[in-house]
Parts: structure tokens; C-alpha cells; sequence
């Protein structure tokens, strides 16, 4: 894989970089268990057309992403990736091997339709920092996904993690029914975690992600210490009418709109 840059220089506009997560066009290739729509095809588009990093989640059942996919991409990136997975014994060895720039851990449920919640880390705490030190051990930098709680902030900075994720889904879901101040609530919420995360530790990397869209990126991107927003459903969902490079500027423009 090639490195471009560090994390730390990455970003010295101090906009948000954009991750894009191409886990749909695996699932759009796997509901007909044929060979196309290329997730390696895509996330090279996504980066020709400004994505800052490619996500990929490869899950336990493997619904989407497969791990030729992981391997194939890994080789050709010439941004980060950044592997989403569960903290199991499977997903450590997988990552030891491919050695992405980043590993997001995630907690993983079999029935769920997408990732649900934050990860519980405040109540796994030796395990993670084992697990966290065996990845930094061969140069990967983790991120922990987890809710905008003060706890679960301070437990990650516990474990040794180099960034933490936010998870923006409970602000999303609360636009996408409607609901005003429920999301300007959790707003708030996601806005006193960066305040917390900058305080507890300013070094940490704050990134955010999940059922972020053009509509509600804004609000999140214009938080001052949000370093990358991970984005998936609703890119992908956009490419359909526009096309992927195009749904990767929108996007971008959507984020950066008031700068
Ligand atoms: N961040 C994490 C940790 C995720 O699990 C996901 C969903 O795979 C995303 C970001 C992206 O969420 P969405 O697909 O809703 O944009």
C-alpha cells in the first residue's frame, strides 16, 4: 500500500477530510453474487475524484465486503484505508496481514442492518488495550467508534487508541424523522464530545461518521476538531443518479459549503 502522508498533515486547512465507505457497491455485487459492481474500481474513482481516504468494513459474515476485496484495494490505494471490523482473534490476524493506515473498531452484530451503536469500551478495557497495542505494533493507527459519551471518550484514551469516531447516527435519525430538536440535541451532544475528547486529550484524532448525507454533513462538518467524516449510504446512494466522481464533489462541497 502507499502512504501519502501522515494523518497529522493531512488535513492543515483544518477542513474535514472526507472518507468515503464503499461497502454498497459490494453489496449491490453480492445480492447478484456476480463479479461487478467493482468495489476496487470504485474507491480508485473515489479517490480521483477527492475522497481523502477509502473505508471498508469487512464483517464477520462477510455480507459485503470480501477479503480479496480488502487485499486487492490495500495494494492499489494511493490515499489511507481505513478497515472497519469487530476486535475478534480473525479480524487481528486480517489486519496484521494487510496492514491498512487505519483500523476503526466497531461493534458487530449478526442481525443488524448496519452498525447500531458505539462500541462499548468503557466495559472491554484490558482486552482493547491488548488488542490495540498488538495493531500498533505493526504501524496501524486505531480509532474506536463510539457514541459522543464523556465515558466512553475517556475509556479509549484509557486504551491507548490514537483516534475515536463519534457516532453521528442518533443526530441523523432524529432528521430524518424530523424530529428538530432531538438533532439539535444530539448535536449539542456530538459538539461537547469534541469539547470533551480536545480537553481529555488534545492529541487524540476526532473523526465522525454514520448516516451522514448532503442534507445534515454541515452542521457536523463545521465543528472546529473534527478531523475526517467517514460516509457510505448516502454517497453511494447519490452515485446512483449522479455517478460516484460527482456524489464525491457534492459531498465534499456539502461538508466545506460555508468555508
Ligand atoms: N462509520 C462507521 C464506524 C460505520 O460502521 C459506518 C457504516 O458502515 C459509517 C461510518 C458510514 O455510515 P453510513 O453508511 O451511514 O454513511
Amino acid at each position: 500500500m502507499t502512504i501519502s502522508s501522515s494523518p497529522l498533515s493531512a488535513n492543515a486547512s483544518k477542513k474535514p477530510l472526507l472518507g468515503v465507505n464503499i461497502d454498497h457497491v459490494a453489496t449491490l455485487r453480492q445480492a447478484r453474487g456476480v463479479s461487478y459492481p467493482s468495489p476496487l474500481e470504485a474507491a480508485l474513482l473515489c479517490e480521483k475524484a477527492g475522497a481523502d481516504g477509502i473505508t471498508i468494513h469487512l464483517r464477520e459474515d462477510r455480507r459485503h465486503i470480501q477479503d480479496s476485496d480488502v487485499y486487492e484495494i490495500a495494494e492499489q490505494l494511493t490515499t489511507r484505508m481505513n478497515l472497519e471490523m469487530a476486535a475478534t482473534t480473525e479480524m487481528l490476524a486480517i489486519a496484521c496481514k494487510v496492514e491498512p493506515f487505519w483500523v476503526c473498531l466497531v461493534p458487530e452484530k449478526r442481525a443488524e442492518l448496519t452498525t447500531e451503536g458505539g462500541l462499548d469500551v468503557s466495559g472491554q478495557i484490558t482486552w482493547l488495550t491488548d488488542y490495540i497495542k498488538k495493531l500498533q505494533a505493526v504501524g496501524i493507527q486505531v480509532s474506536l467508534f463510539i457514541d459522543p459519551d464523556e465515558t466512553q471518550i475517556a475509556a479509549a484514551i484509557d486504551c491507548g487508541a490514537d483516534a475515536i469516531e463519534l457516532h453521528t447516527g442518533a443526530y441523523a435519525e432524529a432528521g430524518l424523522t424530523g424530529n428538530v430538536e432531538i438533532q439539535a440535541a444530539e448535536l449539542k451532544r456530538i459538539q461537547q464530545a469534541v469539547a470533551s475528547a480536545q480537553r481529555l486529550r488534545p492529541k487524540l484524532l476526532i473523526n465522525a461518521g454514520h448516516g451522514l448525507t448532503r442534507d445534515n454533513v454541515n452542521a457536523i462538518a463545521q465543528i472546529d476538531g473534527i478531523y475526517e467524516l467517514n460516509i457510505g449510504h448516502a454517497l453511494i446512494a447519490d452515485a446512483i443518479f449522479v455517478g460516484l466522481e460527482q456524489a464525491v464533489i457534492m459531498m465534499k462541497s456539502a461538508m466545506h459549503e460555508r468555508d
